[in-house]
């Protein structure tokens, strides 16, 4: 019998054998140890449950047909959850710890590996949170790190089909110069009231503006954005939303496909202008957008009227997907076979 239904799973969470959880105490790491359990026990002071000192990644290991498991571009993760831990004075995990972790973490739960040709990946989801107790508003001096894993399907349940998505006015996921450029857990508490009220209305998620003038889109939900217009790639550029390493990684493979690559400011309006559109992530990988609905203009935009993505979205995507599981040449040197 197979372990799980491999081919209808969901995004979502499902117990694995073991996770890897490592402390930082008088400034320095101690060594990550296995555990087994799912709970944590922690300080009712701790700064992570009061104040937000909080950030996590989420990354992906993919079965390729030759049995080996494949890491898509952890460093960049580690890279990001160092500036995310920056960004809220945390103390930051040395890249060598979470590589370590990482590698530990999928080892110990290779039969959690969804097999190729599944549609499914390994999730990784390494957390950093402030564990030292305080109750004045200060940085702990104590902290976490722990990493699990889940097997996952697709983010958005239809898969690579077209998703609708609704532009929200009412409510800003992020400040310009707030922590919209970090991944911390705060900005999706704040995403929360809109997106509660895009899935209600039937919608996959929502698109915030950016804050200060509302004129610009900044991301979709826990995606980037991005529309393609007369053979071009573009995506927004903001100082509110996440460099998402899905987004990085399209635009090079655009380029690497001859088709041009923008990355700018993207004014609401410009959307009638866009042959196709789409939202990218970990989680999402490229999800193609059908219909984007702004309640508050009357305004609709639709893409993919034939119900089927745009042929650059599925150009990238075959693409992208073709290099996570091992299928095409690893021409840009981002994955690492996981032994
Ligand atoms: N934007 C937000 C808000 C996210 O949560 C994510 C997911 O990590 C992304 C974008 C996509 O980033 P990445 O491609 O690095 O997963
Ligand atoms: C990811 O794509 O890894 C994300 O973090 C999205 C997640 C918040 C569901």
């Amino acid at each position: 019998m197979e372990l799980l239904d491999w081919k209808n799973l969901p995004f979502g969470y499902i117990k694995t054998d073991y996770n890897i959880r490592c402390k930082y105490k008088d400034g320095n790491w101690g060594k990550p140890e296995v555990s087994s359990s799912e709970y944590i026990d922690i300080h009712i002071a701790a700064t992570g449950l009061h104040y937000g000192q909080e950030a996590f990644e989420g990354l992906k290991a993919y079965m390729g047909k030759d049995g080996k498991i494949r890491l898509f571009r952890w460093d960049e993760n580690a890279n990001r959850l160092i500036l995310s831990a920056g960004g809220i004075k945390m103390a930051p995990v040395p890249a060598e710890l979470f590589r370590e972790a990482l590698f530990q973490v999928i080892n110990l739960n290779r039969k959690f590996v969804p097999p190729y040709g599944s549609g499914a990946s390994l999730y990784i989801r390494p957390l950093l949170y402030g564990s030292g107790a305080e109750v004045g508003v200060k940085p702990a001096s104590e902290y976490t790190f722990i990493v699990f894993v889940t097997p996952v399907g697709p983010y958005f349940r239809e898969g690579i089909k077209p998703v609708n998505m609704m532009i929200c006015r009412d409510v800003d996921r992020a400040a310009p110069l707030g922590t919209g450029i970090f991944k911390v857990g705060g900005n999706y508490a704040a995403s929360l009231r809109a997106l509660v009220t895009a899935k209600a209305s039937g919608y996959a998620s929502t698109i915030f503006l950016d804050a200060r003038e509302k004129k610009y889109i900044d991301e979709c939900g826990p995606a980037n954005f991005f529309g393609i217009k007369e053979n071009t790639y573009i995506t927004p550029k903001s100082v509110s939303i996440l460099n998402s390493i899905t987004n990085k990684s399209l635009i090079d493979i655009a380029g690497s496909l001859g088709i041009k690559t923008e990355r700018r400011p993207v004014p609401v309006e410009e959307l009638s202008t866009f042959s196709e559109a789409g939202a990218c992530g970990t989680a999402a990988v490229i999800s193609p957008i059908g219909k984007i609905v702004d309640p508050e203009k009357n305004m609709i935009y639709e893409y993919c009227k034939d119900g089927k993505p745009g042929p650059v979205t599925m150009k990238l995507y075959n693409k992208l997907v073709a290099i996570q599981n091992g299928d095409a040449e690893d021409e840009f040197g981002w994955m690492t076979v996981v032994e």
